[in-house]
């Protein structure tokens, strides 16, 4: 490997740390709130406000992001997003009181909503065009690392919490109060995070957008052979001068379709139901009358799927193209899902099928839907509107979380697990005839040429 291509890697492997972070923190509560409820005696409303706090955190996080990162740049952004997950961290360990936890989950929450703007957007601006897709999926294969580390520091935590300790304070941090460390142990990727960004460059694409020529330069001819640097630099002020004659604004009819396609994209792909799967599998596994001791293994399972399969699109997304791993994907998905259906339906659960078309629904989406979508909408707008219009469709993947967290328990028991399951389909099908008919292959383009599919000329 050449140095600059062994540069390139470490910086997009550092930034797709963020979404390590956003995976842990969007976790981690699952193994804390049933403690924190006993201890603080919450009822449904305050245990509402805490797991909704993070959310509300999340959408603070992508608005702040959408105003600031033009302004302040990307590597500031990221910097900013990596301190409210350690701010959180120790916030959320140490509170005075319930209302302070509420904010450090918040505060934690817009770290999150910050990372999930700025991670893939700074690795699309800055990975080479045939290595953009495999870059931004690192960043999908960090969230699902993210989601299963904090599984297994909650196992961890808990197990330890078993043992009695000779100092008071190790009792009741470790013993009494074991949710604590489980915040606190986010605070280790966090140091880890901010310590290696400052060896991060800023992206040379926002430098350039900021008539920073000189300081773009000497970025990209680190991190690119000195004939690359030259074409592309050139390239992406051929398009600062297209766009200063052009003047796109977020409203402008001609980024009409690219929007489109971000915001179904997001939506979509969590009306597929990933997140119902991967947080309420164990109760799924219950009501299908499987022993709940076995929950925690399942939910370990699934996210060990998830993250292995993954890596098959770091393989494939350059490879094959974006549109092939989203429709083969997506056929997995709708087929796996209606046959949960079936088998709920049926009343059939008790055979191991149910684990099989489960997982094959989280390897589906993990090599597909998952980083797929964190592609394509960090890729398709041009630089000038390219914050906004990320941070506008990443608020409506949000959005889309909030909703599927908010009714799925409804759907749940007021038409039944068959019914649900085949919801979930119902929208992936939708998804799979609109990838079919309106997303546009975008691998290997670079992100202007992207322009020239996407924008039309005005
Ligand atoms: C989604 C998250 C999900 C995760 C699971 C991401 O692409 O945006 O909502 O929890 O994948 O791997």
């Amino acid at each position: 490997m050449s140095s600059h291509v062994a540069r390139q890697q470490f910086i997009c492997i550092t930034v797709a740390i963020g979404g390590l972070l956003f995976g842990f923190d969007t976790a981690v509560i699952s193994g804390a709130i049933t403690l924190i409820k006993n201890q603080f005696a919450l009822d449904t409303v305050m245990e509402g406000w805490l797991v909704s706090s993070g959310l509300a955190g999340c959408i603070l996080g992508v608005l702040i992001t959408g105003l600031v990162s033009d302004r302040i740049g990307r590597k500031k952004t990221i910097a900013l997003a990596g301190s409210m997950f350690l701010i959180s961290a120790v916030g959320c360990a140490f509170p005075p009181s319930f209302s302070v936890l509420v904010i450090a989950r918040m505060i934690g929450g817009v770290g999150v909503g910050m990372a999930s703007v700025v991670s893939p957007m700074y690795i699309a601006e800055f990975a080479p065009a045939s290595q953009r897709g495999r870059m931004i999926a690192y960043y999908q294969l960090a969230i699902t690392l993210g989601i299963l580390l904090a599984y297994f520091s909650n196992a961890l935590l808990v197990n330890y919490s078993h043992h009695t300790f000779n100092s008071d304070w190790a009792n009741w941090f470790f013993h009494t109060e074991a949710w604590r460390p489980m915040f606190l142990a986010m605070a280790i990727p966090s140091v880890v995070f901010l310590v290696l960004l400052t060896r991060v460059p800023e992206s040379p694409r926002w430098l350039m957008s900021r008539q920073q020529t000189a300081k773009a330069t000497a970025i990209m001819q680190q991190v690119r052979s000195s004939e690359e640097a030259e074409k592309e630099l050139a390239e992406i002020s051929k398009a600062a001068g297209r766009a200063s004659a052009r003047r796109i604004s977020l409203t402008s009819p001609a980024i009409r379709l690219p929007l489109i396609i971000g915001i179904v994209l997001a939506v979509f792909q969590q009306f597929s139901g990933i997140n119902a799967i991967i947080y309420y599998g164990p109760s799924i596994f219950e009501a299908a009358g499987i022993d709940s001791s076995n929950a925690l293994l399942f939910q370990v399972i699934i996210g060990v799927v998830n993250m292995l399969f993954t890596i098959l699109a770091i393989r494939w997304a350059d490879k094959y193209g974006r549109r092939i791993l989203l429709i083969a994907g997506l056929t997995g998905i709708v087929v796996s899902l209606v046959l949960c259906g079936l088998l709920f339906y049926t009343n059939n659960t008790q055979g191991p099928l149910l684990l099989v078309l489960m997982l094959t629904y989280i390897a589906c989406f993990a090599f597909s839907l998952g980083p797929v979508t964190w592609i394509v909408i960090n890729e398709i707008f041009p630089t000038e509107v390219r914050v906004k219009a990320v941070a506008v469709c990443t608020l409506a993947l949000w959005i889309a979380v909030w909703m599927v967290g908010q009714f799925f328990p409804w759907l749940l028991e007021k038409t039944g697990a068959a019914v649900t399951f085949w919801m979930f389909a119902l929208c992936s099908l939708i998804n799979f005839v609109f990838s079919l008919k309106v997303v546009k292959e975008t691998k290997g383009k670079t992100l202007e040429e992207m322009e020239e599919v996407f924008v039309a000329p005005h």
